[in-house]
């Protein structure tokens, strides 16, 4: 009796003392995921219907996708936190309701058709996420950014309530799951984390080009109250930093991945997924 009381308390402490990831790594040990950055987005414009539609049609795992919130507080899919890189206005998405970003124009001459009023080109408009969650085949799989979330207060709650009316907030038949945040900004991963401890969440990490990929103790620490994987600038990883991340029950994603040779290293060092604005990239 002594013997199973002792054992109890063991595993008590050893449960108390945990950081171990809230998401059990869904991978295979040898999978690798294709996340279509932006959607097929060195073929359509990025973040458009289109783009996330051709990634579907050419396989891609999951589509990766950038939110912000406009001033009437409606989930809009965009990069940018301004429109002038994409449409021909100019001005802070904050500072826009739904109706106004509906009506920008293309700035076609950059060549980055994101949004037209009407006529044929009518898909290229600035979706919404629930437009995007609409007309998407209900097997598809979302990596959804949280994008300067300082600016819109509010957020990290809508994105969870649209996600729990969209019933995504579950893993498919294989295990996977239907969609996961990441963002380089913690706190907001952190309120996601609090509010649905259920969705799977990504750190993203950038590095210079010349740096290899580490994490202090401190700080993984911290990521490991929260995320189950984290998302790495792919310059800068290495087999060893893989290695340590998975020994700590962590998934990596690489960002972004046009060149298939250097897919292929990260596939090689077990990376989990790889972002790319080529969904095709690895298919020859
Ligand atoms: O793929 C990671 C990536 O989405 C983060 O960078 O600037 O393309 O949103 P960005
Ligand atoms: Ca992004």
């Amino acid at each position: 009796m002594k013997k199973l009381v002792g054992i109890c308390i063991t595993l008590i402490v050893l449960s108390a003392c945990s950081f171990g990831p809230k998401w059990d790594n869904p991978l295979p040990e040898d999978g690798f995921f294709i996340i279509a950055h932006r959607g097929a987005s060195a073929y359509e414009p990025e973040n458009t219907l289109p783009s996330f539609e051709l990634a579907e049609k050419l396989d891609a795992d999951f589509i990766e996708l950038d939110v912000h919130l406009t001033k009437d507080g409606e989930l809009i899919v965009m990069h940018d936190d301004e429109v002038d890189r994409t449409t021909e206005s100019i001005g802070k998405i904050k500072d826009y309701t739904l109706a106004e970003l509906k009506e920008l124009t293309a700035n076609k001459d950059k060549g980055k058709i994101v949004a037209v009023s009407g006529g044929d080109e009518e898909a290229y408009e600035i979706p919404t996420l629930s437009e995007v969650f609409d007309e998407m085949e209900d097997d598809i799989h979302y990596v959804i950014e949280l994008k300067d979330t300082k600016q819109y207060s509010g957020i990290e709650k809508k994105l969870v309530e649209l996600m729990k009316d969209y019933e995504l907030i579950k893993k498919d038949s294989k295990g996977i799951p239907k969609a996961v945040i990441h963002s380089f900004d913690k706190k907001a991963l952190k309120e996601v984390h609090k509010l649905e401890p259920d969705i799977p969440l990504l750190q993203l990490i950038s590095f210079d080009e010349d740096e290899e990929a580490e994490i202090s103790k401190k700080e993984m620490k911290d990521i490991l109250t929260y995320a189950s994987g984290v998302g790495v600038s792919y310059e800068a990883i290495t087999p060893s930093f893989v290695n340590e991340m998975h020994g700590k029950g962590l998934v990596v994603h690489a960002y972004t991945v046009d060149d298939a040779e250097a897919a292929l290293r990260l596939m090689a060092m077990g990376v989990n997924g790889i972002h790319t604005n080529e969904p095709d990239l690895l298919d020859e």
